[in-house]
């Protein structure tokens, strides 16, 4: 029995050591951890525990020290988070550059399966060169069985990709199935073809770090949704994200103790501009309504004239979703329907009750725009919000024109309770486009055109861009102070708690893409 529990002990130290001490040394100048530095140091101590240990390619023989590939490259299994069960992977770029080959992929197969059955949040730390080039086409298989599960269990568990290195060619698209990507300043990258074969192709010279690093991702692409600085900072930004998310569809996310916002709701009455063509900050209004003033933004650096993310209300998790008058005057684009409709969707699969804050004029016009698709990236956010059914609240802060005004959660998409600050402009479209076409004819004659322009946009301000004429039909179900708004939002949550709605049974949708 000692020999066979020595054999064990060796094998296991093999595998422990993954690439040896040479690469690990490698890896750690590049600014990186190990695969298994980085499990111990993102799960609650000692709670991570080895799944597939021994898993091997090419079992020639047994009997022997000869481990050409330890772990073949991955470690998975799981662990705690805050004491909350989760699957993982993390590649080991120390073994073969961490490329997936097909017992690669088995492996992170086999945690895929159990995440799902145990209904656990699935987490992948991704550090490799891709495909495993000797194993050919057994390593595309490995990527299709992935990319399979990834959306077999697309809201069923919370799937979360952390990109800690190299993720390059087709490897890129298993991040891209999940529902959150992180990625680490200076050394993580994610692109499809680098920059060696795009200089090739089209003759563009470009570094892999402005292909494919953290602030392309974040800022340009919207690929990624949060950016750290450090594996450190990365970690405490994926227990942050954890700590609003129920473990799979059918939970719902913790209750926290309720903590009062730490900024003063008395602000809010000033916080929003009488003229309406100035920007505030939106945030700024968020933070004064959720619980202690905290607000966990998502894609925070991308399409920044939508702001969208998660606080708690009365201890609930909420997702928050928000024009921001900051940028582009709060107008939606082709960016910011894709970040909404794709926050609307995930919310409403993992059971997350929604709060849409309006300030809207309208889509952005521009041929660009319209060339890019604005009419189906818009129809997306339509389609995010009418699917939905979790609990759901809007209040129109300002603005709330034309098509976005129904896109931004009017009653009429679904919300269940809309709420208007007395500010509300609820109309087809701003004053000075409205009078342009309906009194165009009386501008032109009027002696002085200017002031006649001046009469008429004020009378339409008066007459249309307030909030009652939506409350008279009963869209608005109550105009109220701004001061009050954390008040009515708990009330209203509270009320919805219990929601349930049906929809006709069918396979799926068609989603607008
Ligand atoms: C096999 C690989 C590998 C790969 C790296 N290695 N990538 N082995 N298959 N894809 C090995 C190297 O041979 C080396 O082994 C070790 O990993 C470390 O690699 P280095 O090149 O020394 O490291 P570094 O200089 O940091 O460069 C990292 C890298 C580079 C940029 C990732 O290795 C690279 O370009 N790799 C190939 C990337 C690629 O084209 N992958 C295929 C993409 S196509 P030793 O033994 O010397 O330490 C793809 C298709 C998927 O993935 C399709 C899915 C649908």
């Amino acid at each position: 029995m000692e020999d066979k529990l020595n054999f064990l002990q060796q094998r296991r130290n093999i595998i422990l050591q993954g690439g040896g001490t040479e690469r690990i040394e490698d890896q750690h100048k590049k600014g990186k951890q190990t695969a298994r530095e980085r499990l111990e140091q993102f799960l609650d101590p000692g709670s991570f525990t080895e799944v597939g240990t021994f898993v091997q390619g090419g079992l020639e023989d047994a009997s022997t020290m000869d481990i050409p590939l330890p772990g073949e490259g991955v470690v998975t299994g799981y662990g705690t988070l805050d004491g909350r069960l989760v699957y993982v992977f993390a590649q080991d770029f120390t073994v073969s550059g961490g490329s997936l080959g097909e017992m690669h992929a088995a492996k992170i197969c086999r945690v895929m399966d159990l995440a799902a059955q145990n209904g656990a949040p699935f987490i992948g730390i991704n550090d490799s060169g891709g495909a495993r080039i000797q194993e050919g086409v057994m390593s595309l298989d490995g990527y299709g069985n992935i990319f399979f599960r990834n959306t077999v269990n697309s809201g069923v568990i919370p799937q979360i990709s952390v990109i800690m290195g190299p993720s390059a060619g087709g490897a890129v698209y298993s991040p891209a199935l999940t529902d959150f990507v992180f990625m680490v300043d200076n050394t993580s990258y994610m692109f499809i073809t680098g920059p060696q074969v795009i200089k090739a192709v089209t003759g563009e010279e470009v570094s892999p770090g402005k292909l494919g690093g953290a602030a392309t991702h974040n800022e340009i692409s919207g690929v990624a949704h949060f950016r750290a600085r450090d594996e450190q900072e990365c970690f405490m930004l994926l227990k942050k994200l954890l700590s609003y998310l129920p473990s799979n569809n059918l939970n719902n996310a913790p209750v926290v103790p309720t903590a009062e916002p730490t900024l003063p709701a008395e602000d809010l009455v000033n916080l929003v501009p009488a003229d309406p063509n100035r920007g505030y900050d939106v945030v700024d209004v968020i933070k004064r309504v959720v619980d202690g003033s905290e607000f966990f933004q998502v894609h925070e650096h991308f399409a920044k004239n939508a702001v969208v993310g998660f606080a708690r209300i009365a201890g609930q998790s909420v997702g928050i979703i928000a024009n921001q008058p900051k940028f582009l005057a709060g107008c939606l684009d082709i960016n910011s329907s894709d970040k909404i409709s794709r926050f609307v969707r995930f919310c409403d699969c993992f059971n997350i009750p929604m709060v849409t804050f309006v300030d809207v004029p309208g889509y952005l016009p521009g041929v660009h725009q319209e060339y890019g698709g604005i009419i189906r990236h818009g129809a997306k956010i339509l389609y995010a919000y009418s699917e939905a059914t979790v609990p759901q609240v809007s209040v129109i802060l300002r603005k709330a024109y034309g098509g976005a005004y129904i896109a931004m959660n009017a009653r009429s998409l679904g919300a269940d309770y809309a709420f208007a600050w007395p500010t509300a402009e609820i109309a087809v479209m701003g004053p000075e486009g409205a009078i342009n076409i309906i009194n165009r004819r009386e501008i032109e004659k009027a002696e002085n055109p200017e002031g006649e322009r001046k009469n008429k946009v004020n009378e339409y301000r008066q007459k249309f861009a307030n909030p009652y004429i939506a409350a008279a039909r009963g869209w608005i179900d109550d105009v109220i102070d701004p001061g009050d708004t954390r008040r009515h939002l708990i009330r209203a949550l509270d009320s919805l708690k219990d929601k349930f709605e049906d929809r006709p049974r069918k396979k799926h949708g068609n989603f607008p893409v």
